[in-house]
């Protein structure tokens, strides 16, 4: 039976901050940023938006693409920003996307990892379960502390795709390679809202992880370097996926792959994903019955390569324009709007617009009260 995606989408802040205005401010020369990391804009999130209003945001998008959303019995929300150690973002998006309640609903966590490991378990779920579909969200921000080499990285991305059988973008592939071992090259510690990491060790385990990961893959798959059409990478920040890229295959389309990403910051767990969506927004090309292999690594650390074969219609079930107007509307912040906001001292909820139609309006009583402006109209 084929099983993998069937419909993907994503969606990311209203907001950003330009890379250009962030070194003239910490005296970087603009060409670090831009040629040396990668990155041109980061989005920035306001106090209305968070891990849960843009995941209801990227799933809306790809609701309306299946017959009967009651096929839905399982929504993996796959995320390392959480603000809740205990309840499930995934619980806050639920109703607002009207799913039924005969349906489980759980976080997972790894780092930048856990929407594939949410993959992976959804697929062989579908596998004994025929008619079910799963919906995953991958939903992150990543804040580092001002004047960190990883500030420029910042961002943030929601991914949200179904897994079902006989999917209409890419059938999942059996065969994989993994590598997991215990390194120190980021974490959060519970008590903080930035993340602390060892920049250097991180991207040297990187690309350990993706050579150990791509020697299993094509030995348990038999397969070669010339079987694989295109790449997608993790990407933190386009110099790494490119590293990658030069090391593995040096793949023509990666620079596709990061049109998104270049723009939007990292996003953790829906990097990967925002990867694949580049790459099939914007590259034109017929991609039917292609090897797409894509690589995930979640710091910690956990790595993973696999494979998929893009489904023979998928292009009816791109949402190309949608993801570009999205992001050609965004809004440019200042400098000290920008520092306002990453310090959250800025609690005035209303003062900012929404990317989607629920907002975060307020936090009482450590409960935090999501609203949807369709219900207000
Ligand atoms: P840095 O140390 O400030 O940068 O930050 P650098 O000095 O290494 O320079 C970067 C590149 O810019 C170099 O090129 C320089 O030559 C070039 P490279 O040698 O790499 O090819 N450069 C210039 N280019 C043009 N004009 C100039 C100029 N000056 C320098 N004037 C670092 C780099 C990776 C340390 C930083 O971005 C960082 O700490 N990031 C956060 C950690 C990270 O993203 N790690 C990536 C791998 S780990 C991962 O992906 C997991 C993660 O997503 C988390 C998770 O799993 O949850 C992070």
């Amino acid at each position: 039976m084929k099983i993998g995606i069937d419909s993907i989408a994503f969606s990311t802040s209203k907001y950003f901050l330009s890379l250009d205005v962030l070194a003239q401010q910490r005296n970087v020369d603009c060409e670090k940023y831009c040629f040396g990391i990668g990155q041109k804009k980061m989005s920035i999130f306001p106090p209305n938006e968070d891990i849960v209003t843009i995941a209801i945001d990227a799933a809306q998008k790809i609701l309306s693409q299946i017959e009967n959303k009651k096929d839905i019995d399982m929504l993996i929300f796959a995320t390392e920003s959480s603000f809740d150690i205990s309840k499930s973002a995934g619980i806050y998006i639920h109703h607002f996307l009207g799913l039924k309640d005969d349906c489980r609903v759980f976080d997972v966590k790894q780092a930048c990892y856990s929407a594939t490991a949410a993959l992976q378990l959804a697929k062989a779920y579908v596998n004994s379960n025929h008619r079910s579909k799963v919906l995953i969200i991958g939903s992150d921000i990543v804040r580092y502390s001002p004047g960190t080499s990883g500030e420029p990285t910042q961002g943030g991305a929601a991914v949200a795709f179904i897994v079902s059988q006989n999917p209409r973008i890419l059938e999942i592939e059996p065969h994989f390679g993994a590598y997991t071992t215990d390194i120190m090259d980021f974490w959060r510690p519970i008590s903080m809202k930035e993340a602390l990491f060892d920049g250097k060790l991180s991207a040297h385990n990187y690309l350990k992880s993706l050579e150990i990961c791509t020697k299993r893959y094509f030995e348990k798959s038999n397969l070669a370097i010339s079987d694989v059409d295109h790449v997608c990478f993790h990407a933190p920040f386009g110099k790494m996926a490119r590293k990658a890229n030069n090391q593995l295959l040096k793949s023509k389309t990666i620079e596709e792959t990061l049109i998104y990403n270049s723009i939007i910051g990292n996003s953790c767990s829906a990097s990967l994903y925002v990867s694949f969506i580049s790459l099939m927004d914007n590259f034109k090309c017929d991609f039917s019955k292609k090897r797409i292999c894509f690589f995930s690594y979640g710091s910690g650390s956990v790595a993973e390569f696999f494979s998929g074969i893009i489904s023979e219609n998928y292009k009816k079930m791109l949402k190309a324009e949608e993801h570009q107007t999205m992001l050609s509307q965004r809004i440019e912040i200042s400098f000290s709007e920008y520092e306002s906001l990453h310090s959250n001292d800025f609690n005035d909820f209303s003062a900012y617009q929404n990317v989607g139609n629920v907002i975060l309006s307020g936090i009482v009583d450590n409960k935090r009260i999501y609203v949807s402006m369709e219900d207000n109209n």
